[in-house]
């Protein structure tokens, strides 16, 4: 199985990547982003108590994604891999992650984080949320938030990765296939 780790802030391009990184390798991709976003809209518990999170761009309680990254897991035991996308978001997040895969008899392949400068973070957020209709994406308040969350609970993920040996740094500034065909082939 080749499980990958697509990695980074806000507007990096990992839901974008991921979608062409699917249709070349068969693979199943997994957003936590998209999984909450659809609780939201069918207006669950959960998805209203994730929504109020969402909106200030502050992270869902870990037990909450790592249950919905478990029930995928499982119903997709004929996967030939998966693209995990936003996930995971903090150490515990990528422990229990590691542990779920262990149980699968897998393993994380490698984690391939986009890098890009803030600003143009900003300027592609703030130009989505023009019709996006994400409340996330709508001022440069809440997009700051975000940036700053990763930076201050997510980041450390990279040397959670580096001391595993499967840490790749991916220039994610350029255009979408320019930058597939650096992740592409990091990936091998
Ligand atoms: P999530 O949905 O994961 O959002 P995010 O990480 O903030 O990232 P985005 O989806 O905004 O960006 P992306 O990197 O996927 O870029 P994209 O390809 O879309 O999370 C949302 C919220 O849910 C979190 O804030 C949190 O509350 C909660 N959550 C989710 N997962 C969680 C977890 N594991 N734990 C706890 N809470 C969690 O591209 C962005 C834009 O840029 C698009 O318009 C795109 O067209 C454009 N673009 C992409 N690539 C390029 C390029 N190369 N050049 C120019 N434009 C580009």
């Amino acid at each position: 199985m080749q499980n990958i780790v697509l990695f980074g802030p806000p507007g990096a391009g990992k839901g974008t990547q991921s979608k062409m990184l699917v249709e070349k390798r068969n693979l199943v991709h997994l957003s936590t982003g998209d999984l909450l976003r659809s609780e939201k809209e069918a207006g669950t518990e959960l998805g209203l108590k994730a929504k109020i999170l969402m909106d200030q761009g502050k992270l869902v309680p870990d037990e909450v994604v790592i249950g919905m990254i478990r029930n995928k897991l499982e119903t997709n035991t004929n996967a030939n891999g998966f693209i995990f996308d936003g996930f995971p978001r903090t150490e515990k997040q990528a422990e229990a992650l590691d542990e779920l895969l262990k149980e699968l008899n897998t393993s994380i392949s490698g984690m391939f984080a986009l890098e890009v400068e803030d600003e143009e973070l900003i300027t592609r957020l703030l130009e989505r949320g023009k019709d996006s209709g994400r409340a996330d994406d709508q001022n440069r308040e809440v997009i700051e938030n975000r940036l700053k969350v990763y930076e201050n609970e997510t980041a450390i993920l990279r040397s959670y990765y580096r001391k595993q040996e499967k840490f790749n740094s991916i220039n994610g500034f350029g255009a979408l296939e320019e930058v597939f065909n650096r992740l592409n082939s990091a990936i091998g």
